[in-house]
């Protein structure tokens, strides 16, 4: 099952060719709008639509190139149609559509998040159904029960904010690039994870979370600052290490920490209620090292077994896109048409029903 997916949900342009039925990514080309949206420290969707338009059909070539593939070979061409911008979902699904279309293929509208679901798979080749998965990205901060492609059982989700934005927010605080979460990591790696001590809001049984707080406090603590102490790319170094303030590593460090002891907690509230033998963890924020450090370490206190692509399938990409939509077709999952239009909200719990 060899499909061709556009991923054009924010501000990733991406294309890639996986068969799905062997589970092998053919291709996989992505350009990063980093530079477009730098000035405006977040995703101008104009801008991110633009860039889209532009870089879509070098991409789809080179996708092409790589997997050494006629389009004529393809079985089908499949597109994120949501949740994300709607221009920018706009540009991806309308350039497939008019691929599929021109090539007499199927066209496989795709659920982003299902995607990051169903992403691991990809180089794992010992995961099974059922799984609980840590989603974790810009926009979702979700614990769900994956039974099989298509069924997906909500666990617990944020009631504010999404761990992603979180380390944006916070990222952007301390002066440093957009989006934050790899900045953040690296900052973090000469900071004392200790240094702080931060709220954990929602600290209980549930399998909720809450982030507003914590980002609150940080917010509150860096305006506290000095200008200097959390200037790091303006300073050249990780901020002044007076006794009493700390560094811009040491913020960095400890709200890494607090983050990963709040997945580490919920994820374990998880494991013990469902009994679940594995626990992967998807998503952009699942590409940080500490905090699959913290998940592997809850697992093995539970027994289960821990999973999770590698940090370049965690962020947003195509190939997870082509793999779930090739699933779904080999599932016989409804998977829309060329009528389908793009979802600018479009929950995971809703996507069977597509
Ligand atoms: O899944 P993703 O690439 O796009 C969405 O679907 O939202 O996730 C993007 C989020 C951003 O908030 C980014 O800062 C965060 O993932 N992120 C990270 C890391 N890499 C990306 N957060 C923490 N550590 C990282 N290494
Ligand atoms: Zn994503």
């Amino acid at each position: 099952m060899l499909t061709l997916a556009i991923e054009t949900s924010c501000d990733e342009t991406a294309a890639s060719i996986v068969d799905a039925t062997h589970r092998r990514i053919l291709s996989n080309v992505l350009y990063s709008q980093i530079k477009e949206h730098a000035a405006y420290q977040g995703v101008i969707p104009e801008v991110a639509s633009r860039a889209h338009l532009e870089r879509l059909p070098h991409l789809v070539e080179e996708a092409l190139t790589q997997a050494n593939l006629q389009p004529t070979q393809l079985d089908a061409l499949a597109a994120t149609t949501g949740p994300g911008l709607t221009t920018a979902l706009l540009m991806g699904s309308t350039f497939a559509k008019t691929m599929a279309l021109a090539l007499g293929k199927p066209f496989l509208a795709t659920n982003h998040i299902e995607g990051h679901a169903l992403s691991p798979h990809l180089t794992d080749p010992n995961l099974t159904f059922p799984y609980l998965l840590l989603l974790v990205s810009g926009g979702h901060t979700q614990i769900v029960m994956v039974h099989q492609p298509g069924h997906y059982e909500m666990l617990g989700t944020t009631v504010d904010d999404a761990a992603g934005e979180c380390f944006d927010k916070v990222g952007k605080l301390l002066g440093l690039p957009h989006p934050a979460g790899p900045a953040i990591e690296q900052l973090a790696k000469q900071g004392n994870p200790t240094t702080l001590q931060l709220p954990f809001p929602k600290n209980d049984a549930s399998l909720d979370f809450s982030f507003s707080g914590l980002k609150t406090a940080m917010r509150d603590l860096i305006s506290s600052l000095p200008h200097e102490a959390v200037m790091p790319a303006q300073a050249g170094t990780h901020g002044i290490n007076q006794r009493s303030v700390p560094s811009s590593a040491d913020i960095a460090a400890s709200f890494q920490h607090r983050v990963s002891t709040i997945f580490a907690k919920k994820c374990g509230n998880a494991l013990a209620q469902t009994k679940a033998p594995t626990l992967v963890a998807a998503g952009g924020v699942a590409a940080n090292s500490a905090i699959r450090s913290a998940l592997a370490e809850t697992c093995a206190q539970h027994g289960a077994t821990f999973s999770a692509p590698p940090p370049h399938l965690c962020t947003d990409n195509a190939a997870m896109i082509a793999y779930a939509a090739g699933l779904r077709h080999l599932h016989r999952l409804p998977t829309g048409t060329l009528a389908t239009p793009v979802r600018p909200r479009w929950p995971l719990a809703e996507v069977t029903a597509a």
